[in-house]
């Protein structure tokens, strides 16, 4: 590749001032963009247009039933689209920009369409931290819905080659801002009046929430599944996973963690961040491997442990 600022690869286009302008245009006139977050690349598109929202469940083959995260570059413009009582407005105040959604209830005048919270009367609502995406939010003046940008039912892309692994021929334009940092998707938080539910555990651990909240987590109220990215198999590669692994067989591509090195060590350090963050691109690895299996070392269960084992579960469901 090379060092200019807006170097152009097929649908990629490396971060500048020109790419911006061009995915703020595609976004305006009701176009998809992938777009790095501090998390995962999403797949952008105005959740004011229901033709290009239409046009996010078509690409991922989503199914309907599932509502999007919208990014919104502020509190402020936040609560134009949601109804914050004290909790939440604590938890964006302490979180926000960062890896944290809110899911809470729509404002009477919200104008999103009815398809980004498939038909809820709550919306998650994420102020993302990364420099790409707020410049986007700035750029377009648009609240952007975005989910992962991969197939529905995939691993989730933490660089713009994955988003292209994933999406094929459907992939739109892709802003490319490199890795993502964090590499687990967003913790999302529901507020239940003065409550809390921890629907998916991401970057944001439950200790931190509780630390700033001065309670925990109220667990599972609700028996029906509400984040339904939270669909026991998720995150799934295309063959078949075996957790808690020490070792591994000779048909079996070894994911490993701290002592345990395996074909990739997700951290030598035993350093649960920088494993959270190697995830995804390490699952697109052993997936193209040719080993028809794959095995991960045991994960610690304790602060962003929670969030790897969370999607590695899934990943072996
Ligand atoms: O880190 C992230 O959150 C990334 C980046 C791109 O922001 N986005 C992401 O989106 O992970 P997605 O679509 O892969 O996951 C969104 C999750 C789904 O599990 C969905 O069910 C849940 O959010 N969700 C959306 N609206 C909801 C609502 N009103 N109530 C409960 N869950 C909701
Ligand atoms: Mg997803």
């Amino acid at each position: 590749m090379s060092g200019s600022n807006d170097h152009i690869d097929g649908n990629v286009r490396r971060y500048g001032k020109q790419a911006i302008a061009m995915a703020a245009d595609r976004l305006q006139s009701g176009g998809l963009v992938a777009v790095p977050t501090e998390t995962v690349y999403g797949l952008a598109a105005d959740s004011t247009n229901a033709a290009a929202i239409a046009d996010i469940y078509r690409t991922k083959g989503r199914p309907d039933f599932n509502p999007l995260i919208v990014h919104v570059p502020d509190m402020g413009s936040a609560s134009e689209l949601g109804i914050f009582n004290d909790l939440a407005a604590t938890l964006a105040h302490k979180f926000w920009p960062g890896p944290l959604t809110l899911v809470v209830p729509k404002t009477a005048d919200c104008r999103v369409v009815p398809a980004v919270t498939a038909g809820l009367d709550t919306i998650a609502l994420r102020c993302p931290a990364h420099p790409v995406m707020q410049e986007l939010l700035k750029a377009t003046q648009l609240f952007l819905a975005a989910p992962s940008a991969n197939k529905s039912g995939g691993i989730s892309p933490t660089r713009a080659a994955h988003v292209e692994n994933s999406l094929g021929s459907a992939t739109p334009m892709i802003l490319d801002g490199g890795s993502c940092e964090s590499g687990v998707e967003s913790t999302i938080v529901a507020i239940r009046g003065d409550n809390y539910e921890i629907l998916r555990p991401g970057p944001v651990t439950a200790e931190r929430l509780c630390e700033s909240i001065g309670r925990p987590a109220i667990i599972n109220q609700s028996p029906s599944i509400e984040a339904p990215g939270q669909l026991a198999s998720h995150y799934a590669p295309s063959k078949p996973v075996r957790l808690n692994a020490e070792t591994a067989d000779h048909d079996e591509y070894h994911i490993g963690f701290g002592p345990i090195s395996g074909h990739s060590c997700l951290s030598k350090n035993a350093d649960l961040a920088e494993a959270a963050s190697n995830l995804f691109a390490t699952m697109h690895v052993a997936d193209a491997d040719d080993r028809p299996r794959i095995a991960v070392a045991p994960i610690p269960e304790t602060g962003m442990g929670i969030a790897i084992n969370d999607r590695l579960t899934r990943a072996a469901t």
